[in-house]
């Protein structure tokens, strides 16, 4: 079908006085006596395009005037009030119908109520603009990587190994259990693979061999997480960026992470002008200001053990109670982000028993050399490390924790063969969306959620 999207008769002056064909769904729609307004949207663009059905020219219009119906206009790119354009229709024609029952008649709906129709909300300004950020991103994070000497590496999605040792997989089978099986294990020889897979919970472990050859790499896919969390923050399945970079410390990390996330922030404002402005009045007031401040400071640094003492002496009422050793929740790390440094900040060095198995072990036994970046509003939207690049330490901490070392010879192999410092980190994409629009629930941000329970 010959078109031209309507982000190009908007912004690109040389439509002036043009005859055009757009297509698109109509948004709203005015009926007076002479005259009839349609607004049209093809997705291209966050603003819509005017169109005017002047009554005299004897134009087909009436079932054009239906909201979601689907449609494509001929006419005149003609200069409009406040440097817009809109067309002056020669003809129209419906090429879908769209009855009384569609469900977006109303021009703001709630998030909630736009989550029971996935495959309609993408019709909103919210998700319109929400898309529209996320696909920016994406290819800001691709190009940052990328002009850096990054090899964009896609690690298995299904895997033989729990690289966070966290037991939240969820499990990959193309047969049902049986109470013939005497055990797991006889069940597990018996399968596909011929032992126990999952979905991956990150491609961390083969992200590291990878940076072994290549020295550093990105990857961008899918992770999944069986965990029961039904929060504002978690999905079973979200996408996550891991570079992962050799020859490399925590401060290396550190260093990275804080670039990169100023880096496409500072493309975001440049390039999504309009959808920005759309979250900072329909969603978070102040947002750009917001983001302009944390591209321009450098970002907070405190070691957990600090961190824990801020807590404890912040005279907040928390609902977990804090002491060095335990996890740090949501509303400690907000607490942290929010009220203490007042934007992004660096949570270093964490007490061992709380993080995994392949993290470097400090000198004072009983940290490793963990990150987590928090930012305010959502908590954590980073997580990261040093590696253990010492073999005999890396056995040690495998065997405190009970792991099978069999299932993990490749990534023992690395500590053998041309060990070297290095360490990566994995930004939760969905997080960083949330993070970016002020959008508070991570369903609101992707196309499909997959939540506890949720799946369509
Ligand atoms: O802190 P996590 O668990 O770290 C890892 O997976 C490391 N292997 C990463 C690495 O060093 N290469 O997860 C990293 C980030 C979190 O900070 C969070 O932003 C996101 O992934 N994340 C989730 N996002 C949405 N839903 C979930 N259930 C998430 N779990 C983690």
């Amino acid at each position: 079908m010959k078109h031209t999207d309507i982000k190009e008769v908007l912004t690109n002056p040389a439509y002036k006085g043009q005859q055009v064909t757009v297509c698109g769904w109509v948004r709203t729609a005015r009926n007076s006596k002479n005259v009839a307004f349609i607004e049209l949207n093809d997705g291209t663009s966050l603003k819509h395009l005017q169109i005017v059905i002047d009554k005299a020219n004897d134009i087909e219009y009436e079932n054009a005037l239906r909201l979601g119906a689907s449609i494509r206009v001929e006419g005149t790119v003609v200069e409009a009030r406040q440097d817009a354009v809109e067309i002056n229709a020669s003809s129209i024609e419906v090429i879908g119908d769209c009855p009384l029952d569609y469900p977006l008649q109303k021009k703001r709906h709630t998030l909630e109520f736009l989550r029971t129709m996935p495959h309609l909300r993408g019709r909103t300004n919210t998700f319109n603009a929400v898309l529209r950020v996320r696909s920016v991103l994406a290819e800001s994070i691709h190009r940052y990587f990328q002009n850096r000497n990054y090899v964009y590496i896609n690690t298995p999605l299904i895997t033989g190994s729990d690289c966070e040792g966290a037991g939240e997989m969820f499990q990959v089978t193309t047969i049902g259990y049986s109470q013939d099986y005497k055990n797991e294990e006889e069940y597990c020889a018996d399968d596909f693979f011929g032992r126990k897979a999952g979905l991956s919970v990150s491609g961390q472990l083969e992200g590291e061999m990878a940076a072994m050859a290549l020295g550093k790499i990105y990857t961008f896919g899918p992770s999944f997480r069986a965990e029961n969390s039904n929060t504002p923050k978690h999905l079973a399945e979200f996408w996550h960026v891991e570079p992962e970079v050799a020859f490399a410390e925590l401060p290396d990390v550190i260093e990275m992470a804080e670039d990169m996330l100023k880096t496409v922030i500072r493309e975001l404002l440049d390039t999504c002008r309009a959808e920005m402005q759309f979250f900072d009045d329909h969603f978070e007031k102040g947002i750009i200001d917001r983001l302009e401040d944390l591209i321009s400071h450098d970002f907070g640094v405190v070691t957990y053990t600090e961190a824990i003492k801020l807590l404890e002496e912040s005279g907040e009422d928390f609902v977990y109670p804090v002491s060095w050793g335990c996890d740090l929740q949501t509303e400690h790390e907000r607490y942290i982000a929010e009220k203490v440094f007042k934007k992004a900040v660096f949570v270093t060095d964490y007490p061992k028993e709380i993080k995994s198995f392949y993290m470097k072990q400090n000198p004072d036994g009983k940290t490793v050399a963990a990150v987590d970046l928090l930012v305010p509003g959502v908590g954590e939207i980073i997580g990261g490390s040093e590696r253990e690049a010492d073999y005999d330490k890396l056995v040690a901490s495998m065997n405190e924790r009970g792991m099978n070392l069999d299932l993990y010879s490749d990534y023992l192999d690395l500590r053998k063969f041309g060990s070297v410092p290095h360490g990566g980190f994995g930004l939760g994409f969905e997080r960083l969306i949330m993070y970016v629009t002020g959008v508070s629930n991570i369903r609101d941000v992707t196309l499909y959620p997959r939540t506890v329970g949720n799946i369509r």
